[in-house]
């Protein structure tokens, strides 16, 4: 394992941050974790203050989009400590999207060694209250400088963090969420499994426009026939039908692989809720909606943690789900998951790693 360079801290960052009005990824901590690969292996990586760093105008990445990025967690636990959230999940995604990109691997245990540096270092960023966090954010991105369209020979992977508070204004309360019927994210054999910028910059139009008409989020389709569910622009989706919950399958590889969803999945199958991951099509969740027995729907995402659809916009009528209001499954599961995360429920599924 290697020694990280450390360097001395300052506040002046620290002394910027309005901890009253933390928002989503607006402030920055004082340092980050940097690994260069060049002919064709990885150096030690370095703890370095968080700041610019020059890049010239060929740089790859900012033509061909090689590059991939992660989201975790790390919360206050009540106890004092730290604790980060699975973090060996994020590190394999990571690799997984690495070889969707033509993207060297980084290895799993120097991954969670870094996030685990990023987070001691940073320690003093780390908010107290309860819903907020220390949002970390891993990229790693091509930047030969060459122009070209092939993959870059070197690389560069940083790890930084933001004291964060919820992702929507919302909070816990129901967002309203767009169908998209006239976009799409991601299709089969596509990068829509990759956590890399092309599919978030194919959601930006539909995002804006979602935005502009009063909702919080797309909910994207499948990209052939525009009739089975995929996920939404930060999270993917679960719906409690029928007492069970259903979430549209990994194997279509059109959707992210999320943490909180598969945190999720494991919570429900030990309270003994049953879940399915399945073709879910749009029509199904209609005739749920219709015939009452499609009772409540969720985003779940790191970021965005639990959050309940209270409507859903499609081909511009809006639909009411549980009366606008959280329901009973998505609010265990809230608890739960939190709970988990800040400590105060016992981690009997081993997601948690401490720092001090
Ligand atoms: C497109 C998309 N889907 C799903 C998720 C949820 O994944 P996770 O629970 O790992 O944060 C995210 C957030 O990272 C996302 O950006």
């Amino acid at each position: 394992m290697p020694k990280f360079n450390f360097i001395e801290r300052n506040d002046t960052r620290f002394n910027s941050v309005n901890w009253q009005k933390l928002g989503f990824g607006k402030y920055f901590a004082d340092y980050m974790f940097v690994a260069n690969y060049r002919n064709g292996k990885w150096d030690d990586g370095k703890i370095v203050p968080y700041g610019p760093f020059e890049i010239e105008p060929s740089m790859m990445t900012l033509h061909y989009g090689q590059t991939i990025f992660e989201g975790l967690k790390a919360y206050y636990n009540v106890k004092g400590g730290i604790n980060i959230f699975r973090p060996d999940k994020n590190a394999q995604r990571l690799n997984n999207s690495a070889k969707k990109l033509v993207i060297p691997e980084y290895p799993v245990e120097l991954f969670i060694q870094a996030v685990k540096e990023v987070v001691h270092y940073n320690k003093a960023f780390v908010p107290q209250k309860r819903g907020e966090s220390l949002y970390i954010r891993p990229v790693l991105f091509g930047n030969s400088n060459v122009l070209g369209v092939h993959p870059s020979d070197d690389y560069m992977l940083i790890i930084f963090a933001s004291p964060v508070a919820s992702y929507y204004e919302e909070g816990l309360n129901p967002v309203k969420i767009k169908v998209a019927d006239n976009y799409v994210r991601a299709v089969r054999g596509g990068l829509g499994s990759a956590k890399t910028a092309a599919n978030y910059a194919a959601s930006l139009l539909a995002g804006q426009e979602a935005k502009k008409n009063g909702y919080s989020q797309v909910l994207w389709l499948d990209g052939v026939n525009l009739s089975n569910i995929d996920e939404v622009g930060a999270m993917n989706i679960l719906f409690v039908l029928n007492g069970e919950i259903i979430t549209p399958s990994l194997e279509a590889g059109t959707i992210l692989n999320g943490v909180t969803r598969d945190s999720v999945l494991h919570l429900a199958k030990s309270m003994g809720i049953k879940t399915s991951e399945r073709v879910i099509s749009i029509n199904e969740i209609f005739e749920g909606l219709q015939n009452g027995k499609l009772s409540e729907a969720f985003g779940a995402g790191t970021a965005a943690t639990i959050s309940p659809v209270g409507i859903l916009s499609y081909k511009d009528n809006d639909y009411v789900l549980g009366d606008g209001k959280i329901g009973t499954i998505s609010q265990k599961m809230y608890d739960t998951l939190l709970g988990i995360q800040y400590g105060e429920i016992e981690d009997k599924f081993g997601w948690i790693i401490q720092v001090n």
